[in-house]
């Protein structure tokens, strides 16, 4: 944990507290994926359980060193099918910053898109988009959550 809490450090203007991060991990070690070069942790993401049926992205990150090479791909495609298969959700949420292109553009090219803006949404003042990805096929109900989180204010997801 305290590799990943460095590194969301390097990513982040406003890191998550090194505390979120291990609560976030004890709520839901399933979504709490790491990605690691040799001993290194070269990324993580983090995603929690809505009660309105939606998978909620939290937070992800790749090392600045290790960016471009489909690290950030492979994280959110594993805790896409990690939600489906452990939680039977097949909905998926996540806030980004409006400047964040590399992440935008990421979300994008797996399937989600811009339903809202939060405006002011995080602590510098800037806007948020909501992008969300509906796998659901016809008829299925993506399930609702025993434990909800709250809808809370998240620099990465
Ligand atoms: C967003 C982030 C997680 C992407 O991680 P990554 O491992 O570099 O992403 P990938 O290599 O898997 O990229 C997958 C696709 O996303 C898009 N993408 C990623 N970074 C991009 C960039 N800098 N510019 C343009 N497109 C980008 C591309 O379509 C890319 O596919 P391609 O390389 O075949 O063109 C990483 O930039 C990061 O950690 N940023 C800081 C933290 C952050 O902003 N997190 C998200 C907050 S909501």
């Amino acid at each position: 944990m305290e590799q990943v809490f460095e590194l969301e450090e390097k990513c982040f203007k406003y890191p998550y507290p090194p505390q979120l991060l291990a609560m976030l991990r004890a709520l839901y070690p399933e979504l709490f994926l790491v990605a690691k070069h040799g001993n290194r942790v070269v990324g993580y993401v983090s995603a929690v359980v809505r009660s309105d049926g939606y998978g909620h992205i939290v937070s992800i990150c790749v090392d600045p060193e290790y960016r471009r090479q489909g690290i950030g791909k492979k994280l959110m495609e594993s805790v896409e099918a990690r939600m489906r298969s452990k939680f039977g959700l097949c909905r998926y949420r996540l806030e980004v910053r409006v400047s964040n292109e590399p992440a935008i553009r990421l979300y994008k090219s797996l399937g989600y898109r811009i339903v809202g803006v939060l405006r002011s949404y995080y602590p510098d003042g800037e806007d948020g988009y909501v992008m969300v990805k509906d796998v659901c096929q016809q008829g299925e109900r993506s399930s609702c959550a025993q434990i909800s989180s709250s809808s809370s204010s998240s620099e990465a997801g």
